[in-house]
């Protein structure tokens, strides 16, 4: 059991739901804007990680920027209070209203990601009678080592511009009259947990920076993207990352001009371990095979990652007493699909119909990636503080 102390009432409520520990977000985010501030570093949060007003609210508290990847990030990032000057604007295909949008709300930074963007902004941005401050998104063909649907940075990944394009695209931005380039981004991927990767990121930012150097090209700031991993395995023994590492890994590769600031996009990182879902197990049957199952109330539609990547979620019952036998069921969800597994030869103690299960570890790329596939309806969210 992961030790927690649930309230009460919690064992009344409809399933399923998202249930956010309050304490341990603010104890994340409090970790994290400490050792980012030890080097004047500037984090924005991912909003796709989970776009809840409450969590947004949160990170502004702590002063925390914003990335967003679409107009309605962007403005819910605003709603929040997040100021303009304090959001960047990634995605790999924005449209025209949305770069609109963006433009009048004269927010931080672009992160263009092709150079038939670059084009298009520069038209918007003409048309609107403003100047739109840009970075390159650029690939810097490092490889993540993580799972290739969440792994960016390679060189055939469709996102950024490509390394050997990158002069073409200085050139270009020079040649934009409404274009201001003031930084580069990167972005290699997601659920990273070595740390070597960083430090391969951080050489090819070097290398680039010389690069650059020798052009001439000025840039007051350098975006390194997201992609801190989280233990899913054991999130009893390690609730929030290792901030302190993640940042003096870049503090010790990563060469800054004078005056420039570094920039980061968390996203799972800064929510993942605050958020579990709570489900209630309907039937439990074995196959024909010998397979015992337990079917939960929750499923892909609520949390998609299993499913999408064969992530591993720890489970666990309850309401099942600790002393009881344990044995291997299949959990699965109630959706019309064979990938609505949420795990497979998972030991649990017996487990019956109405026992409650937890599913940790998902706060971020949960709630915000869930859907209404079979008219099921959206997830709810709980906040321990509600209580
Ligand atoms: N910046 C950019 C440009 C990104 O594409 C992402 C994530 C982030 C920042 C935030 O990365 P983080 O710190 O959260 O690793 N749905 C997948 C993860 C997709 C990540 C997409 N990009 C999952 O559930 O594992």
């Amino acid at each position: 059991m992961n030790g927690k102390r649930y309230p009460e009432q919690l064992k009344d409520l409809p399933t399923p739901f998202y249930l956010y520990d309050m304490d341990l977000l603010r104890a994340t985010l409090e970790r994290a804007t400490r050792e980012a501030e030890r080097y004047g570093y500037r984090v924005h949060y991912a909003l796709k990680a989970n776009f809840h007003p409450r969590i947004l609210t949160e990170m502004k508290r702590y002063g925390l920027g914003a990335d967003c990847v679409s107009g309605n990030e962007v403005r819910a990032a605003i709603e929040a209070g997040i100021s303009p000057q304090d959001i960047v604007f990634a995605g790999v295909a924005k449209s025209d209203d949305e770069i609109r949008y963006a433009l009048e709300q004269d927010i931080f930074s672009f992160n263009c990601e092709s150079l038939e963007e670059l084009e298009v902004i520069d038209a918007l941005a003409e048309r609107a009678g403003r100047k739109a401050r840009i970075a390159l998104r650029l690939n810097p063909d490092v490889d993540p080592m993580t799972h290739k649907y969440i792994s960016t940075g390679k060189a055939d990944n469709k996102f950024g511009i490509p390394y050997g394009e990158a002069e073409e695209a200085i050139r270009q931005t020079a040649r934009l009259r409404r274009l201001e380039i003031v930084g580069l981004h990167f972005h290699v991927g997601s659920q990273i947990r070595d740390f070597s990767v960083f430090e391969a990121l951080s050489r090819k930012v070097n290398r680039l920076q010389k690069w650059f150097d020798g052009l001439g090209v000025r840039l007051s700031h350098i975006n390194v993207g997201g992609g801190l991993g989280i233990d899913y395995d054991d999130p009893v023994s390690e609730p929030i990352p290792d901030f302190e590492g993640y940042f003096r890994t870049f503090h010790r590769n990563l060469e800054l001009r004078p005056g420039q600031t570094l920039h980061f996009e968390l996203g799972r990182s800064l929510v993942a371990q605050c958020g579990e879902l709570l489900t209630r197990v309907l039937f439990t049957k074995t196959t024909a095979g010998g397979k015992r199952i337990a079917l939960v109330d929750a499923g892909m539609t609520d949390l998609i990652r299993p499913a999408l990547y064969q992530a591993r979620h720890r489970i666990e019952n309850l309401t099942a007493n600790d002393t009881e036998k344990r044995m291997c069921y299949t959990v699965a969800g109630p959706v019309c699909e064979s990938s609505d597994v949420f795990a497979h030869d998972l030991e649990l103690p017996e487990t019956r119909r109405g026992d409650l299960l937890t599913i940790l570890s998902a706060g971020a790329y949960g709630r915000s990636m869930s859907s209404n596939y079979n008219l099921r309806e959206m997830t709810r969210e709980i906040f321990s503080d509600e209580f």
